[in-house]
Parts: structure tokens; sequence; C-alpha cells
């Protein structure tokens, strides 16, 4: 289902909406009801992201612990111009694109060599309208053609016409599951054509304090931004959560090479969520709900992942602390020949 609209005041940013409200909600409360239900219960990491948890997000990003976003932000401060020049570029299509903020410098670069559309991807509507409207308004030489969808369900969907740089940056590839990760890459590599690309920002493995501090700051914004999620499955999925029962815990997970979020119930809990046919969830004091994962990778595993999916890398940036990874991958040219 596609819904078209421009905004009034540009007429270069048009709003593809690819979900459909009704079916999104219904796969929400699908995927929440599965979690609940599971030994040890997880919720999708898509209730952060409400208005409250997108401001969260982005004072996160600005964290002094949360190291990502500067280190990303660097990469591509260097070699924006790189990659413009390797790929040439006249598309940019960014998947969870969320604020787009690191984004205009890949924008600036790839404006001088001939970029002619952005396509935002997110799964808000509201934080594309706004992102949307501020780079169409301060670059009035490129299309900005939003598309509102979900990135494990609508690559399908992606307009790919002329030669298009795909970016999926921010380590968000690190908060799915492994099946889903090879799941999701194996789409992006049936999607890009052979003149196409994929720019991938992953987080690196590094020490644990490090690593457990970037997701549990001492200004304790990254815990708002996880009961945040209480808040907003009460709002819903008409769920009773008492959000002041709950600590968040940032916790390192060894064997699978990964961070995850925590909320650890600290009383007894008989939770009842109207909305998922009014499904009860009881903890003990003591016991967590998992809501996100943030795997860390290295250099071997992400150029190993990507080969995996048909795809190969053509050039990789770290930043100088080496904690940041951003790969510049295509479609492995011995796949096109044989084709
Ligand atoms: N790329 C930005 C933002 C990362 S936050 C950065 O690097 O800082 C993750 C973003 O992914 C949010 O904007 C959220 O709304 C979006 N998102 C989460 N789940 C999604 C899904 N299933 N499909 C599309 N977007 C999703
Ligand atoms: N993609 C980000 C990451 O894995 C998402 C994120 C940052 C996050 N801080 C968080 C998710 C805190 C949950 C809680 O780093």
């Amino acid at each position: 289902m596609s819904a078209i609209d421009s905004n009034s005041q540009n007429q270069r940013v048009t709003i593809d909406v690819q979900l459909e409200r009704t079916r999104w909600s219904d796969h929400l409360a699908e995927e929440t009801k599965a979690g609940l239900s599971d030994e040890p219960p997880w919720i999708p990491p898509v209730w952060f992201y409400d208005e409250i948890g997108s401001d969260l997000f982005d004072q996160i990003t600005r964290l002094p612990e949360y190291y990502p976003t500067s280190a990303e932000r660097q990469i591509l401060g260097d070699h924006a111009c790189e990659i413009a020049r390797i790929t040439g570029a006249e598309h940019l299509i960014e998947l969870g694109s969320g604020t787009s903020e690191k984004t205009s410098l890949l924008l600036d670069a790839l404006g001088e060599n001939g970029l002619r559309r952005f396509i935002p991807f997110d799964c808000s509507e509201e934080i594309l309208r706004s992102a949307s409207g501020s780079i169409a308004a301060e670059r009035p030489e490129i299309e900005v053609h939003a598309v509102v969808g979900d990135f494990h369900e609508h690559l399908d969907a992606l307009p790919m016409e002329g030669m298009t740089l795909l970016a999926f940056l921010g380590s968000t590839i690190g908060n799915f599951e492994p099946d889903q990760r090879k799941r999701f890459l194996a789409e992006v590599g049936t999607v890009l054509g052979s003149h196409d690309w994929l720019l991938l920002g992953t987080d690196l493995v590094k020490s644990q304090d490090r690593l457990t501090a970037a997701y549990d700051d001492a200004q304790g914004v990254t815990a708002r931004f996880n009961l945040n999620s209480l808040d907003v499955m009460n709002a819903e999925l008409g769920a009773d959560f008492e959000r002041d029962g709950f600590d968040h815990m940032a916790v390192w997970n060894q064997s699978e090479s990964r961070v995850e979020m925590h909320l650890v119930a600290l009383r007894d809990h008989r939770v009842t969520l109207g909305a998922l046919d009014g499904l009860t969830l009881e903890l003990a004091g003591g016991e967590h709900i998992r809501t996100e994962i943030s795997t860390k990778f290295t250099r071997e595993q992400v150029t190993t992942e990507l080969n995996g999916a048909g795809l190969e890398v053509v050039r990789s940036f770290t930043d100088d602390n080496e904690d940041f990874l951003v790969s510049l991958a295509r479609p492995a040219q011995n796949r096109i020949t044989q084709r």
C-alpha cells in the first residue's frame, strides 16, 4: 500500500507510506506477545522510538560515554569525498534514517558529485517528516523521497533506479538477531544492482567497561530511554507497567558478543496488556525483560557476513581509536559475471 503526498512548503518532498497502520500495529502486537511469552521475556525495540524516545536517543548520541555516533561522524567526515568518488551515486537511500544528522556529511560530498535524490527510510512517519523537511529546505537542489517502511519487510519497495548508495548507519544492524541479520543482508544483496553500493556502519568489539558505559551513562539518559518503552507500551498496548518498579541495566553477553539492555523488576509485578488480548505477565522481583541487543563485531566477521550475502568489501574505514567500522561494499563482481 502506498500513499503519496507532498509537503506544501516544498514540492521536492514526497512521503511514500509502505506501512499500513493497522497491519503494522497488528504485527507489533504479535511480536510483543510472542516476546513477552518467551522465557526470559523480551520486547521488540520499536517501543523505544516515540517522540520522547526519539528525543532521548538524540541525547544519547551526544553523551560522552556513547562513542559510536562521534566515531562514525569522524569516519564520514574524513572519507565522504572518497565514498562519493568511488560510488558516483545519483541516489542515496538511508535505512533507519532517524534525524539523518550524520548523513549531511554524505549529502555534502555526494551533492558535489551529481547526487539527485535522497531517500530516507524509517518506520516512524513523524521523524521522517521532520528530517525530510529540514533536508529539503537546506538542499533545494536534491529531491527528497521519504519512505515509511519496515526494514525487515519492505526493502523490495525501495526505488532502485539509477546508481544507488544504500546506507545503513549507527550500527543499527547490531540490533538484529543473527538470523534476522542474515536475512536482511541477503535481501540487500538481491536488491542491489551491479552498479549499486552498500555503506554499512558497525560497532567494533572493545573493552567491556567502555561497552557497558556506552549503554549505562552517568546522567541516566539511557536509563530513561529504556524505561520510556514501558510508557509507550502503556499508551499503545493498553498496558499497566509501573515504570518506577523497574531498573535499567546494560549487560555484556560475551558468548553472543553483544551488549544487552534489560529492565529489571524491582518487585513482583502482574502486568496486563489490554491490546494483546488481555495477556498478563507475571514477573518476580529480580526478573528481567530484555529490550535491546547491540552486537559488537570484528572486521573479519563483517567481511564474512557481507561475503555470505554475495557482497564484496571494496573499502573499509575506521576512526582514530578504531572503535567503529564503516564498510563500503558492492555485489561481488564474480557473481555478476556469472549471471
Ligand atoms: N541512523 C541513525 C538513527 C539510528 S536509531 C543514527 O545512526 O543515529 C534507529 C532508527 O531506526 C530509528 O529512527 C527508528 O525509528 C528506526 N527503526 C527501528 N525499527 C525499524 C524498522 N523495523 N524499520 C524501519 N526503521 C526502523
Ligand atoms: N543502534 C544503537 C546501538 O546499538 C541503538 C542504541 C543506542 C540503543 N543506545 C541504546 C538501544 C540504548 C537501546 C538502549 O548502539
